[in-house]
């Protein structure tokens, strides 16, 4: 198959546009942070240093970074690593480096890449292959998932930084206070936030009077599409057959009982960093999110309600699997990157046992190293690990696909409509759905 970047196939959905203009903005923003840093432009660096440009998203705990970046300069002084820093949001971050690509900005060495982009990046012809970089026996040390999402048609174009998937987060005292246990499905977390919010009530906590009992991602961007198939999955619906039966009902239920029920209707706006505030502000029973929120979570600087939270799988429906979304990040090498070996050196670092333990530390990121869940000061930091790794083993991916931001901008748009409006059509929705899914497939000639 000829490799065509999918920016090519077909109009540009509106959502795209209007994330790529936001894109613009960043660009335009980091152009003028580029030139007015004394020192800071490529060719500022004094004699025998060379810059690797890094694009990375914005961090939510910059310590883990700073920490990092340092040791890495200390070790490697002929290389000043300089981060660009994008948004957090994994389809405004796509937007912006995509556009940075497109145009064949050598200012970019090496970038972050979410799990579900390594097929576009590669095909495109944006991504260097990393084959001999990384040779098999040392792939082996990360979880098959992790590789398998950098591996394209048999070569490897990134090496994975950290592992995500979905967890439930809960309120001990608030499920304690209603004598609860964490829910094993979808309806009894529903009954669940229900009963610990009347409990909270009747005990007269501060604040009762306004705790939402649910809180994830329903905005209409990336982790949609991850919140939903965690809910389709485990009803034993398919993401990619929208208009089946086990998935209609399972949209279904978020529409009528989670959206307008367990959560506000507010959360049709809420991505990672808006979910987790209603949380971690002590205003919700549960929430949906990354590993990464644990960190967050534990802190008193940041969270109210550190020490009062527990961690447990997803739920499922009656009779399904309790299912998490694949999420995580590897770091990449740009193909027209004018200094491949340092870039090599900083993505070696950033992937390297000790790194990912300081971000496992420092900032709850699951590694995606596997002997790191057995690293005493990684389980220190996040007791949960051990427990909760094989929901990390058997996380579920998204489709793997070099037209994958069109497939998931097509459900998007779907599972927002189907869930915005508590009349929606369902069928009808779902079935436009597959038909666009299909149409593009069709447009990429597989
Ligand atoms: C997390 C996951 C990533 C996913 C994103 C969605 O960052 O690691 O894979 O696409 O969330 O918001």
């Amino acid at each position: 198959m000829a490799a065509r970047a999918p920016g090519g196939l077909g109009t540009q959905p509106r959502r795209a546009r209007s994330a790529r203009g936001r894109a613009a903005l960043w660009l335009a923003a980091l152009a003028a942070l580029a030139s007015g840093a004394a020192g800071c432009g490529p060719g500022a660096e004094p004699p025998g240093v060379v810059t690797v440009r890094l694009v990375v998203w914005r961090p939510d705990i910059p310590e883990a970074w700073e920490r990092a970046l340092a040791l890495f300069h200390a070790r490697h002084p002929g290389i000043r690593v300089v981060r660009e820093l994008g948004p957090s949001s994994s389809s405004e971050l796509h937007a912006l480096l995509t556009q940075k690509l497109r145009n064949r900005d050598r200012s970019v060495d090496a970038f972050i890449m979410d799990v579900v982009w390594a097929a576009e990046l590669a095909l495109a012809g944006w991504a260097l292959p990393l084959d001999e970089r990384l040779p098999p026996a040392e792939r082996e040390r990360f979880f098959p998932a992790a590789i398998e999402a950098v591996t394209v048609e048999g070569r490897l174009y990134g090496v994975p930084f950290n592992t995500d998937a979905g967890l439930l987060y809960y309120r001990k005292d608030l499920l304690a206070a209603a004598g609860l246990e964490p829910p094993e499905t979808w309806p009894e977390l529903v009954a669940h936030a229900e009963a610990a919010r009347a409990a909270a009530r009747a005990a007269g906590l501060p604040g009762a009077a306004g705790i939402y009992g649910y809180s994830g991602q329903f905005r209409q961007y990336e982790g949609l599409v991850c919140n939903m198939l965690e809910f389709i999955r485990s009803h034993g619906g398919r993401l990619t057959a929208p208009d089946e039966p086990p998935a209609l009902a399972a949209v279904a239920f978020v529409r009528d009982r989670i959206i307008g029920g367990a959560a506000p209707r507010g959360a049709l706006t809420w991505a990672e960093q808006e979910s987790l505030e209603v949380f971690k502000s002590g205003g919700a029973v549960f929430l949906r999110s990354w590993p990464y929120a644990w960190a967050v979570l534990q802190d008193p600087a940041q969270s109210a309600v550190a020490g009062r939270v527990g961690i447990a799988p997803l739920p499922r429906f009656e009779g399904g699997p309790s299912t998490s979304c694949l999420g995580g990040w590897s770091f990449g090498i740009h193909r027209a990157s004018r200094h491949p070996e340092q870039a090599w050196a900083v993505v070696r670092f950033l992937t390297s046992p000790e790194v990912q333990r300081l971000f496992a530390v420092l900032a709850g990121k699951a590694p995606a190293r596997r002997a790191l869940y057995a690293d005493p000061e990684v389980l220190a930091a996040n007791p949960h690990f051990a427990a909760l790794r094989p929901v990390f083993e058997r996380a579920v991916p998204r489709p793997r696909s070099p037209i994958y931001p069109q497939i998931s901008y097509i459900l998007q748009r779907y599972l927002h409509a189907a869930l915005s409006d508590p009349a929606s059509d369902l069928p009808a929705l779902a079935q436009q759905a597959r038909r666009r899914l299909e149409r593009a497939r069709a447009r990429l000639g597989r």
